[in-house]
């Protein structure tokens, strides 16, 4: 197995177990939110209409958002993870709210489903910034149909470039260069994390299929407190660096039909960014 998928899959089946407390209240309830300060769907509009359709979610986790889509009316939902104890925990809360669905143990750069056999799909800091982009963007875009559609949350690039090494929370400082941006990795920490550049970004996708949509900034609403992470001892971003600047952003694309991409101009011959 690739490194990096065994680092993430080492760290998240690890630390699983601190995410079943929030897990189970983003199950508990209907409304679709996004990020770290829980914006509203109605807000950002990020969704396509999903009645109807087929969904797949790289890098479920606990399982929630594709609860939240099948809720909504989705045709079928499966989720995907590498993860042993996170799908656990998934397993767990579709006994517990009584709303099965195919979970699928795999990583976003290699699922073992069938080509086109998706309208939609979504990753909200799953495969989004486990998987190496330059593996799982083509991965979904052969997972879908023409025309099908993929968003996904990761965080955004200015908060790469201004947090910090230690887990404390970013500032008003760039700690990092942009050039060069894609892998991360932190100390006494097997995990591996993937967040490239606009530029590189928007190349990428293009590459592998898909014509841009939309890349949406998540800002923290008015009345929020400071966020800590999910253990709740630790400060990871604070509301007023977030109404300032975007903790996170999500993107959407389309996957272009077959005329589409026989037009499109040759894939730019830039190398990766990593
Ligand atoms: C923060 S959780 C996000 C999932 C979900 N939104 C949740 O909060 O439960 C990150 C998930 O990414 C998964 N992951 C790790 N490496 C991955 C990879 N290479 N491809 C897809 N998902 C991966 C982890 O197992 C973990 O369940």
């Amino acid at each position: 197995m690739d490194e990096s998928i065994a680092g993430n899959r080492a760290h998240w089946n690890t630390t699983a177990d601190h995410w079943v407390a929030p897990g189970r209240r983003s199950w508990s309830t209907d409304e679709v939110t996004w990020g770290t300060f829980g914006v509203p769907e109605a807000d950002l509009g990020a969704l396509p209409d999903v009645t109807g359709r087929d969904v797949v979610e790289l890098g479920c986790g606990t399982g929630y958002l594709s609860a939240w889509l099948a809720r909504r009316g989705a045709a079928s939902v499966v989720g995907v993870d590498p993860t042993e104890g996170q799908l656990a925990s998934a397993r767990r809360f579709q006994a517990e709210f009584a709303l099965p669905f195919p979970l699928v143990q795999a990583a976003g750069e290699a699922v073992p489903l069938r080509d086109a056999s998706f309208d939609v799909a979504v990753s909200e800091y799953g495969a989004a910034i486990w998987a190496d982009p330059h593996r799982w963007l083509p991965e979904a875009a052969r997972l879908l149909r023409p025309g099908g559609e993929l968003v996904f949350l990761g965080n955004s690039v200015v908060f790469m470039l201004c947090c910090q090494d230690d887990d404390s929370p970013p500032t008003e400082q760039m700690r990092r260069p942009q050039r060069g941006m894609g892998r991360f990795t932190w100390p006494d920490d097997p995990s591996v994390e993937f967040h490239l550049s606009h530029g590189d970004m928007v190349r990428l996708l293009r590459a592998s299929g898909f014509e841009v949509l939309d890349l949406i900034e998540v800002y923290a609403g008015d009345d929020v407190a400071d966020a800590t992470l999910c253990s709740g001892e630790v400060e990871f971003v604070s509301a007023e660096w977030a109404r300032r600047w975007p903790v996170e952003e999500i993107w959407r694309a389309r996957k272009r039909d077959e005329v589409s991409l026989a037009r499109t101009e040759r894939p730019s011959r830039r190398p990766p960014p990593f």
